[in-house]
This record gives structure tokens, C-alpha cells and sequence, in this order.
């Protein structure tokens, strides 16, 4: 079987999909593999996140990452959200042909340009680790940051 059971889970009963119409913080990213977009809203207080929605043009991988990745998220600090990587989202899913590591990019980036709104909406400034790689090796050198 080319996928785990629980990809074609989240793939068929994807959790967390819609829009959050009050988010505290919204990223967009794209896939610069496929052309693939995700959009991410999270719903934070203080320092929590409380909430969170994705919509994805993306294949059944990015829609079964991104439904892990909500949920991994839901109810987690700031901080614990942005050390989220792709490979922890493919692996809590039982793993991912490599050839779809690329598809799990796109939560990740997808949290971190939201978080990077909300500190944006805040008038504070953005963390490093919320700044998008540029070729970074473990991304599979897919990057979407427009550098
Ligand atoms: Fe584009 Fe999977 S092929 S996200």
C-alpha cells in the first residue's frame, strides 16, 4: 500500500478544513514543486492557539498533512507551533513516499506565514524561525518565500 492508513484517513475525513472568518492570523504559501496553494487561519489568545482552519488547492498528501498538522497545533503555545516541522507532521501520519515530502511543505510553511501574520497584526517583530527557508535541504530545496 503507497499510502498509511492514517493519510488516507485525514485525506478522506480531512479535520480543521474551512476558513476562520475573525483570524488573529492568516499565511498563504505555494508549492513551488507542483504549483499547489494552502491557505492557513489561526485563531490565537494570548498565547495559545485556539483555533485553526486550512484550505488547500493541494493533492490528497497536502490535504492529509495539513489536517495532521491542525491538529497537532490545535491547542498548542506559539512556540510549539513554529518548531512543527514537515517531516514530524509525515511521520506522525506513518510516513509519506518520498516523493510527496514536498506536499507536507506546504502546512508547514502555511503555520508559519500565519504565525508571521499575527506578529504582524501585532506590531511585533517576526521571529527568525518564522522567516520561510531559502533552499533548504531538509524542504527538498522548495521554497516559497520569493527569495
Ligand atoms: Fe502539490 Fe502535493 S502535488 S501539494
Amino acid at each position: 500500500m503507497l499510502y498509511s492508513e492514517k493519510v488516507m484517513d485525514h485525506f478522506e475525513h480531512p479535520r480543521n478544513v474551512g476558513e476562520i472568518a475573525d483570524a488573529d492570523g492568516v499565511g498563504q504559501v505555494g508549492n513551488p514543486k507542483c504549483g499547489d496553494i494552502m491557505k492557513m487561519y489561526l485563531k490565537i489568545d494570548g498565547d495559545v492557539i485556539t483555533d485553526v482552519k486550512f484550505k488547500t488547492f493541494g493533492c490528497g498528501s497536502a490535504i492529509a498533512t495539513s489536517s495532521m498538522a491542525t491538529e497537532m497545533i490545535r491547542g498548542k503555545t506559539i512556540g510549539e507551533a513554529m518548531e512543527l516541522t514537515n517531516a514530524a507532521v509525515a511521520e506522525a501520519l506513518d510516513g509519506l513516499p518520498g516523493y510527496k515530502m514536498h506536499c507536507s511543505v506546504l502546512a508547514e510553511e502555511a503555520i508559519k506565514a500565519a504565525l508571521a501574520d499575527y506578529y504582524k497584526r501585532q506590531g511585533k517583530e517576526v521571529p527568525d524561525n518564522l522567516k520561510l527557508p531559502c533552499e533548504d535541504e531538509e524542504h527538498g530545496g522548495c521554497c516559497s518565500c520569493g527569495h
